[in-house]
């Protein structure tokens, strides 16, 4: 039908959304490591949690493993924006393998704290989400036993150690801010000497897309998130969406939505999390205008300059 016979829809796209910084700088560390040495180049983990990502860079000639065994002796190796256990830098230069690191650097600010922490002979209580590799990497950064994980504030009140101990908390990038805020203020009811990160662990990328989900959703019937299940960010933004009472939904692309989701819906809000891009938000806009008259608003609750510099093996290609 034409736009005259459709119902309409308001769709309500949060701002900022989609790539950050570090997830724009992994991408384009894998693109230039493609030109500068040929395909194939090894990419150990999905580079960036996004299948779209992931497909595009291994039609371009990368290889994505796992684990560096799978990589060959004279192969190229990017490690992923979710950073690596200290045994995997070892490893290749074990291996003499030519490899490229693509951890976020605001996650390998917080692997700098947790060896200071540990030089200051304290231990480390550390939330985040058990196997998420960004939570292996950070706990591989220090020995085995120094570093104890929490994921809720019933974890910190398990936690053993008696009030002398000299602890420290450290936290993932990606996590809920109102749940860690919790969490935070768990650890310092129960041990006041606790040191923490001088500015929050939590990124930048995290705490600006879940305040413009707050902006967008108690506006909105429904609200899309454009993200994948294993996309830490992407899930707090499903959740943020629900606490506002209102309905989320996690989507990877647009024939993932079902016309029924938009009965009785007036206004969507749309989002995506931090390894999306935005094409996939334009093809998402496009399905809805096969069913409905939309008529897209965008609300600015932040806005982002951050870029990151490139590893110096690359830079000097710009
Ligand atoms: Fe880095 Fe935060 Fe993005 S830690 S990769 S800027 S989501």
């Amino acid at each position: 039908p034409d736009d005259a016979a459709k119902p309409a829809l308001i769709a309500l796209i949060a701002a900022p959304r989609g790539f950050c910084a570090g997830v724009d700088r992994a991408i384009e560390i894998v693109e230039r490591a493609l030109q500068r040495y040929g395909a194939p180049v090894y990419v150990r983990h999905e580079i960036v949690h996004n299948k779209y990502v992931v497909e595009n860079l291994r039609a371009k000639g990368a290889v994505f493993v796992e684990e560096l065994d799978e990589v060959p002796a004279d192969g190229h190796v990017v490690f992923s924006a979710h950073g690596v256990p200290k045994s995997v830098p070892a490893e290749a230069e074990r291996r003499e393998l030519t490899y490229l690191d693509a951890t976020c650097p605001l996650v390998s600010k917080v692997h700098r704290q947790a060896e200071r922490q540990i030089e200051k002979g304290r231990h480390i209580i550390f939330i985040g989400h058990e196997g998420h590799p960004e939570v292996i990497g950070t706990m591989g950064q220090v020995e085995p036993g120094e570093m104890t994980l929490v994921e809720t504030v019933a974890d910190v009140a398990a936690l053993p150690f008696a009030k002398d101990v000299p602890l420290a908390y450290l936290s993932q990038t990606t996590l809920s801010v109102d749940d860690t805020a919790e969490i935070i203020a768990a650890l310092e009811a129960r041990y006041p000497e606790i040191a923490g990160p001088k500015a929050e662990d939590i990124c930048y990328a995290t705490s600006n897309r879940q305040a413009a989900v707050k902006r967008i959703a108690p506006a909105s019937d429904l609200v899309l998130v454009i993200g994948a299940p294993n996309s830490s960010n992407s899930l707090r933004l499903v959740e943020v969406a629900e606490r506002c009472g209102t309905e989320a939904k996690l989507i990877q692309r647009a024939d993932e939505i079902l016309p029924e989701w938009l009965d009785g819906v007036g206004t969507v809000g749309v989002t995506a999390g931090a390894s999306a891009p935005e094409r996939l938000v334009r093809e998402v806009i496009e399905r809805l205008g096969e069913w409905r008259a939309v008529e897209e608003r965008t609300l600015v609750s932040a806005e982002e300059k951050m870029v990151f510099k490139l590893p110096r093996e690359l830079a000097d290609s710009e």
